[in-house]
């Protein structure tokens, strides 16, 4: 399966914040924001990944990650030219897709939470049919979450019946039939590429990732998982967010020692870099809370 992160966009919510600067490089607490998503498709086992930024902001992105080489994955970019709506990004990434699956996570969306790992995993394997051990073929159809929120109509909602079947989507409507938010991160087959190309523009002209799922919903082959109470969510496009999951990552950091979205442990952790790169990386940093991080792990 293929990655994207969307961190395009204007930021026009976190003025002037993003007057001169990219929202997903802003800092969430003690790291540039982009690191939380791309930490979340490298726990779903997913090394190729592309980012999708404005012609402004790639650049930035290219210094920060590279070609992700140092944590063992590969990443590519590629430029939006202008805030078309997140669907775009199939459009902007069906050559890196080619005919494989694709995970889609917004730049500004921050996921952390108990059993998170394997909800990825098993997300990733949902898609993969084995015969005699071998991977044979995909499994059509798409994933999305669902996650109860105070303030449902500022997000894609998703409505259920009792049996815990999607019965309608809404992208941020006026009266929310439900409290359960759809974050941004979402896994397709390879038919969203040719989903999106049928696309029309919406009422705010965007390619509306709510419609996509509305054709997934249509085909009956939408499955939706609740992301409980032991999960985290937020969306940091307000500086209310951003403070909000600074706050956050700052608590759980200084509580249990274990750093949120630190690439290069998950990257080490999975045996995508050893130690002599580890320790490559660590000697190239100076004196930082984030160096001591690494080098404790240098030490297990
Ligand atoms: O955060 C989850 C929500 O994200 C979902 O619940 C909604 O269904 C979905 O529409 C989206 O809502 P937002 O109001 O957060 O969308 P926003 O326009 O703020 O875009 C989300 C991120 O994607 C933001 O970091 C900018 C980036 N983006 C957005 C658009 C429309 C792009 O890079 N390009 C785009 O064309």
């Amino acid at each position: 399966m293929k990655g994207i992160i969307l961190a395009g966009g204007s930021g026009t919510r976190l003025f002037p914040l993003t007057k001169s600067i990219s929202k997903q490089i802003l800092p969430v607490y003690d790291k540039p924001m982009i690191y939380y998503p791309l930490s979340v498709l490298m726990l779903a086992n997913i090394k190729d990944i592309l980012i999708i930024s404005t012609l402004r902001d790639v650049p930035l992105f290219e210094r920060l990650l590279g070609n992700g080489e140092q944590l063992g994955i590969n990443i590519k970019y590629k430029v939006q030219d202008s805030p078309n709506g997140i669907a775009e990004a199939f459009l902007i990434g069906e050559e890196f897709i080619g005919d494989d699956n694709v995970a889609l996570i917004l730049g500004d969306n921050i996921f952390y939470g108990n059993g998170f790992s394997k909800i990825l995993e098993d997300s990733v394997n949902y898609f993969k049919i084995y015969r005699k051990e071998k991977e044979v073929t995909n499994k059509n159809g798409a994933i999305i979450f669902g996650y109860p929120v105070k303030n449902p109509s500022d997000y894609g909602v998703v409505q259920f019946d009792k049996d815990g079947n999607v019965v309608s989507l809404q992208e941020k409507p006026e009266k929310a039939k439900s409290n359960f938010a759809i974050p941004g991160l979402y896994f397709y087959d390879n038919t969203v590429i040719k989903k999106s190309k049928i696309l029309k523009p919406s009422e705010r002209k965007e390619l509306e990732i709510t419609s996509i799922n509305e054709f997934y919903l249509l085909e009956k082959k939408l499955k939706t998982k609740v992301l409980g109470r032991g999960m985290t969510w937020f969306d940091t496009g307000t500086p209310k967010g951003l403070l909000e999951a600074s706050n956050f990552v700052e608590a759980i950091q200084n509580r249990q020692g274990f750093y949120i979205a630190c690439i290069e442990e998950i990257a080490y952790t999975k045996g995508w870099i050893d130690k002599n790169k580890l320790v490559e990386i660590v000697d190239k940093l100076k004196k930082s809370d984030y160096k001591k991080y690494l080098e404790s792990l240098l030490k297990k």
